[in-house]
């Protein structure tokens, strides 16, 4: 397999899936998180800028399909998120490219796996000394006492895009707690992680590279996402994807973020430490908030972060110097000097 193309007219398949591909009974949380033809559509429109041959493809509930669809390129930049609506298996489509031998961006199946079990990440990443903040995971609604420091909030285990993540699930009392791990079991059929609320500032950092020696972790200029309104507290479900929600708007996102050197070199050099104990290649973003000292506690890594022109990871390259043909080229040489995996 050559390790490098560059522009040149090679083929590269963008990998993406979308809702029109679906499965009919998606859940209505994933639908605009799943659609991701119009990332593809600007990631394809930025390949074919730098000289590259470039192809949104869809992944679509036919896997035999799509490997036939796949041939004839030389590499794949893999959007692909939950194929068959199914979030948990993100790191299927990754793995598909594997054994079809086939040079793909970003993150593998290992990495994608564990980042999006929030639980075991969240366990690797406190083994190894970096903050995050402490939890519980329930199967069902517990007896007794979480015995964390309240206020608490409780999210699904295993998701994304803030999907079961309103204002209504931070929570003051172990009653209240109770409550909510009740409505998370029920309505997303997986456990319920109840974690201390972290009240400060959030920020997020990009981290590119493949941790290796030619393409060693770089972080990128923090990103912040500015709470004005004090009745938001989290980036909720509906701050993300309903623009007619008031939090759509009231939660800013300023990249790079306004911060001291400390704290920015505090939060890449915690981002890069993840980036290490995940093993992360491409590119990933983790995401952190201030605790009462001041510290990050890291919230999740999340190996498979938006890319859209318009996201926060495309502007702090921007800030970096790195326009967004020349990230998504990047990104794409990274994935190609890793070869077949
Ligand atoms: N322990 C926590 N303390 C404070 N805010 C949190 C905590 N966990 C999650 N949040 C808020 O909820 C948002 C989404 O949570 P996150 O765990 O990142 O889920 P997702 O994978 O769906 O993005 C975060 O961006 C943050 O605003
Ligand atoms: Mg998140």
């Amino acid at each position: 397999m050559k390790k490098t193309i560059a522009g040149g007219g090679a083929r590269v398949a963008v990998l993406y899936t979308s809702v029109a591909a679906a499965l009919e009974d998606v859940r209505e949380e994933l639908r605009e998180s799943m659609d991701l033809a119009l990332n593809a559509a600007s990631v394809a429109g930025a390949l074919v800028s730098g000289g590259f041959d470039a192809h949104p493809v869809a992944f679509g509930t036919d896997p035999a399909a799509l490997c036939l669809a796949l041939r004839g390129f030389d590499a794949v930049f893999n959007l692909s998120e939950g194929p068959l609506d199914c979030p948990q298996k993100e790191p299927h489509g990754a793995a598909l490219l594997e054994l079809l031998r086939l040079p793909y961006t970003g993150n593998g199946p290992a990495a994608l796996s564990l980042c999006n079990d929030k639980p075991l990440a969240k366990s690797l990443i406190a083994g190894a000394g970096i903050a995050t903040p402490r939890h519980r995971l329930y199967p069902s609604a517990p007896r007794g006492r979480c015995g964390l420091r309240f206020p608490v909030i409780v999210k699904p285990a295993r998701e994304d895009g803030s999907s079961g993540i309103t204002e209504a699930s931070v929570v003051e009392t172990e009653a209240a707690m109770r409550r909510q791990v009740g409505h998370v079991v029920d309505r997303f059929r997986q456990e319920a992680l109840v974690e201390e609320f972290i009240g400060g500032r959030e920020f997020n950092v990009a981290v590119i590279g493949n941790g290796t020696a030619a393409d060693p972790h770089r972080a990128l200029p923090p990103g912040e996402l500015a709470y004005d309104d004090p009745r938001f507290r989290v980036c909720s479900y509906e701050s993300k994807w309903d623009p007619e929600h008031p939090s759509y708007d009231a939660i800013r996102s300023v990249v790079p973020a306004k911060i001291p050197a400390p704290l920015r070199r505090r939060l890449q050099s915690s981002a890069l430490a993840c980036a290490g104990l995940f093993g992360l290649r491409g590119y990933s973003r983790v995401d952190f908030r201030l605790d009462a000292d001041g510290a990050p506690n890291v919230l999740e890594i999340n190996p498979n972060p938006d890319i859209s022109p318009d996201a926060g990871m495309a502007r702090a390259a921007r800030g970096d110097g790195l326009s967004y043909p020349a990230l998504i080229a990047e990104i794409v040489r990274l994935g190609v000097a890793l070869g077949a995996r």
